[in-house]
């Protein structure tokens, strides 16, 4: 009895775990598939501005976008014009994961 409560306790705090690593794992995943798409599309009119250093619109001392509300506008805004064929949700929401995570560290709500 004692024996198999202990193995129940192990095997819920196992499946905690590995529920946590899974949105840990999506959430690098998400960023990894934001990257690749950003580097893909948004780079030419950034690199007009900045040549040496296209990211440099997202980490200069006066950036435009101010809050995480304005960066998704933003990359629905820069997006709907940067890109031929259309991205799902999905797609928009990878490349503002991953520009939050790599350039603007908001609190997301
Ligand atoms: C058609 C040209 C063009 C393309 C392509 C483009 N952008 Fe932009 N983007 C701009 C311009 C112009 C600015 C404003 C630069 C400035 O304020 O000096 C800007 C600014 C931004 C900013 C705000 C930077 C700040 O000041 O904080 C973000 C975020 C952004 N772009 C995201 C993207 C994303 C994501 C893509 C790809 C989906 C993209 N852009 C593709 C033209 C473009």
């Amino acid at each position: 009895m004692f024996k198999k409560t202990i193995l129940s306790v192990l095997i819920i705090g196992l499946s905690a775990l590995n529920t946590a690593q899974a949105i840990m794992d999506e959430a690098a995943d998400n960023t990894e598939q934001g990257k690749t798409l950003h580097d893909a599309s948004c780079m030419s009119c950034h690199t007009n501005k900045y040549p040496d250093e296209p990211n440099t619109v997202y980490s200069r001392e006066d950036r435009t976008v101010t809050e995480y509300s304005q960066l998704t506008s933003r990359v629905q805004l820069c997006g709907t014009r940067a890109i031929d064929t259309a991205w799902f949700d999905e797609d928009f929401d990878a490349v503002t994961t991953y520009l939050n995570t790599e350039f603007y560290h908001f609190d997301v709500e």
